[in-house]
Order: C-alpha cells, then structure tokens, then sequence
C-alpha cells in the first residue's frame, strides 16, 4: 500500500475538529475523510428501518451492509442520530466492519492525492496510530454545546441551547467510557484547545504543528 501523509484530528463533538479537518484538506490538497458520518450512517439506517440502536447485532448487521448510497440525502447531522451513533460506535462489531475503510482510505487517498485528513474519536490510536500528525481537538463543553446550538437551531427552533448541552455531555460521557476505542488522545498528539480561539487562530495554529512536522519529514 502507498504510504501518504495522513493528518488525524481527534476530539469530542463541536470541537472545530471537522472545520478543521476541511481547511486542512483544503490547504495541502488531501482528501477528507469525516469518520463521523460512517457512524452516523449506520445509526441513520438503523433508526429509519424502525430497529433500536442498541441492538447488538441489528447494528453490526447495517454495518456489515454499510455503502454511502444508502444514506444518499439522508439528514444524518440531527441530534436523534448522533445520539444513536455514539450507541452503535461502543459496539465492536460496527467499529471492526468500518475500520478498513477507514484504513484504506488513510493509506491510498481518493484521486491520488499526497494525503488524507482524517477526523473522528480514535483515528491518532485505533485507526492510524502512525499518522504523520496527530491533533486532539477540545474546548470547554459550553462553548461546544453553544456552537452546536447555532448549528441546530434554524432547522430545529424548538431546541434549546440546554438540551443541546445536556445530549452533549451525555454523548462525551458514552464516548470516552467505552471499552471499545474510547475517544482519548494519542501520547504524541498535538493538544488543541479551541474554547478561545477563532476558526482562522485554530487553523494557523493547525498549519504551524504541521508545516514543521512536514519540514522534519522531508
Ligand atoms: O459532529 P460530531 O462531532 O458531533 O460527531 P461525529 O464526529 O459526527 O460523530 C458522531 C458519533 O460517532 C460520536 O459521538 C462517536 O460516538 C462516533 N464516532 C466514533 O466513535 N469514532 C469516530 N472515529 C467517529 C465518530
């Protein structure tokens, strides 16, 4: 397999990982794999087929099944399916059936490109634990719960600003207590604290971590 250049951006949900992940593609010509949306996926087809999330083989059965066609214009970013993900995400079935893709994806990036951008929960441990570049992305989880809220809240009126915060800390807790590829930093990630940060200081702080590893890289 042709080695690339693979950046990993790891952290929990409205971090900035995914902004991130996609100025980062933008900017050294990598593609972009949000690996969110293959767990979104399965909780998506899993949800819409009426079956419960925390079924065991239910989940690993849509995984096994799992192609991006399936969920072709799919609302997959609402706050019912990222709960549902985090559920089928702690199931090890659905994670080892979604992790070549993953792999293959880091190691031959689409179209030819020099390398992949990656981001997720455990891409710098499980994943790609010999990314080139590994960041954990974080911020306070009010701030988080309120960039969230912007996001949600033209299609979802309704909501407020604490539910939002409450699904969040609920899916950070499932996330990070899981036996299976708990959400946690790599020894040798680079820690990226976004709570003060705007998207354009976030991502020159991005570039400076990776232009010098690309430099010691040759
Ligand atoms: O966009 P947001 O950060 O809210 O979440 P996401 O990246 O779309 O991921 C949704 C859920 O999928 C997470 O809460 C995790 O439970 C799971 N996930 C995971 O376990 N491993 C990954 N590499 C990516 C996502």
């Amino acid at each position: 397999m042709p080695t690339s250049m693979v950046v990993a951006l790891d952290g929990p949900a409205a971090s900035g990982k995914g902004t991130l992940a996609r100025l980062i593609s933008d900017q050294y010509t990598f593609a972009h794999l949000d690996t969110g949306t293959l767990y979104r996926g399965v909780a998506w087809l899993v949800l819409e087929a009426g079956d419960d999330p925390m079924d065991h083989d239910v989940a690993a059965a849509a995984a096994l099944d799992y192609a991006v066609e399936k969920i072709a214009g799919a609302d997959i970013r609402t706050s019912e399916v990222g709960a549902a993900a985090s559920v089928v995400a702690a199931n090890a079935e659905v994670r080892a059936a979604l992790l070549d893709f993953q792999r293959r994806f880091a190691g031959c990036p689409p179209n030819r490109v020099g390398g992949a951008v990656l981001d997720g929960r455990d891409i710098g441990t499980v994943v790609c634990p010999d990314a080139t570049v590994k960041f954990f992305v974080t911020a306070s989880p009010r701030v988080r719960a309120h960039r969230r809220w912007l996001e949600l809240a033209p299609a979802r009126p309704e909501l407020t600003e604490a539910d939002v915060y409450k699904d969040l800390l609920e899916r950070d807790e499932r996330d990070a207590a899981r036996d299976n590829a708990p959400m946690t930093a790599a020894d040798d990630a680079e820690l990226l604290d976004t709570t003060h940060l705007s998207i354009d200081a976030a991502f020159a702080a991005a570039r400076r971590v990776i232009d010098g590893v690309f430099r010691r890289c040759g």
